[in-house]
């Protein structure tokens, strides 16, 4: 077992693409986050604002959509990583629900995105803002999208993990 761990969200397969890259440069372990309430393609069509993952999105920052209770056990990992597209600018709203039920203290916490054009800035504040909330002591690294195979091995080398 690594003492790295990547856990992804990925809707339509390349958030899923590059974690698997990601946990392969690292030798890492990968897990998937999933939503109690998986999204249809409806649901992910954001370009009709009436749809779930953009109203759910445009909620207020304490925002949160539920994941199933099936992650690893955390304890024996000092690093985690987490993968996850960019919508409305954000981390899905799962993300800030799979910070909450992990118990992140102590660990290296780093996480990226995929995006279409997005870069990373709003989605790390939103980050550190989740971590803030649940008061959690860590190392938070900086994020980045990983949108091409060199941003995201640059990204990768760049961590500093334990
Ligand atoms: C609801 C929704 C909102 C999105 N918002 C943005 C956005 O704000 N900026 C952007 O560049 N791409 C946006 N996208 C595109 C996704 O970030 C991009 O396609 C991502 O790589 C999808 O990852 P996945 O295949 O792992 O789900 C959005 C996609 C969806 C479904």
């Amino acid at each position: 077992m690594s003492n790295t761990i990547v856990l992804y969200y990925s809707a339509t397969g390349t958030t899923k693409k590059a974690a698997e890259q990601v946990a392969k440069q690292l030798g890492a372990d990968l897990a998937e986050i999933h939503p109690v309430k998986p999204y249809t393609a409806t649901d992910l069509n954001w370009h009709d604002e009436t749809t779930r993952a953009t109203v759910e999105q445009k909620q207020e920052h304490d925002g949160r959509v539920p994941i199933k209770d099936d992650l690893p056990d955390l304890s024996g990992y000092d690093n985690v990583i987490i993968g996850h597209p960019i919508w409305w600018g954000i981390p899905p709203r799962l993300i800030a629900a799979t910070i909450d039920q992990l118990d992140l203290n102590g660990k290296v916490l780093a996480t990226f995105g995929t995006s279409s054009s997005t870069g990373y800035d709003r989605a790390q504040s939103n980050i550190a803002r989740t971590v803030k909330e649940n008061g959690y002591q860590l190392d938070l690294q900086q994020g980045d999208v990983l949108n091409s195979p060199a941003k995201l091995s640059a990204w990768v080398s760049s961590l500093q993990l334990k």
